[in-house]
């Protein structure tokens, strides 16, 4: 047997500096409670606040200092 596991929950990477990737998630509640549809096969969550799209990252937390990245 070789490949990736093979599971129903998705998989999690938490980004030094920058997003947390979500691979294998159907949907995203975000801290409203909304719930955003998943349609690509990993997704990037912002923990910076910063972005623009939340609960996506659109690549804000690169323009921050230093010490100010999650
Ligand atoms: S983590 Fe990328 S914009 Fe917030």
């Amino acid at each position: 047997m070789s490949g990736p596991p093979q599971h129903d929950h998705p998989d999690v990477v938490l980004c030094p500096g920058g997003p947390v990737l979500v691979r294998g998630a159907h949907t995203v509640q975000d801290a409203d409670g909304q719930v955003h549809e998943v349609r690509r096969p990993v997704v990037a969550l912002c923990r910076c606040a910063k972005s623009a799209r939340l609960p996506f990252c659109d690549g804000t937390h690169k323009l921050l200092p230093e010490g100010a990245r999650p």
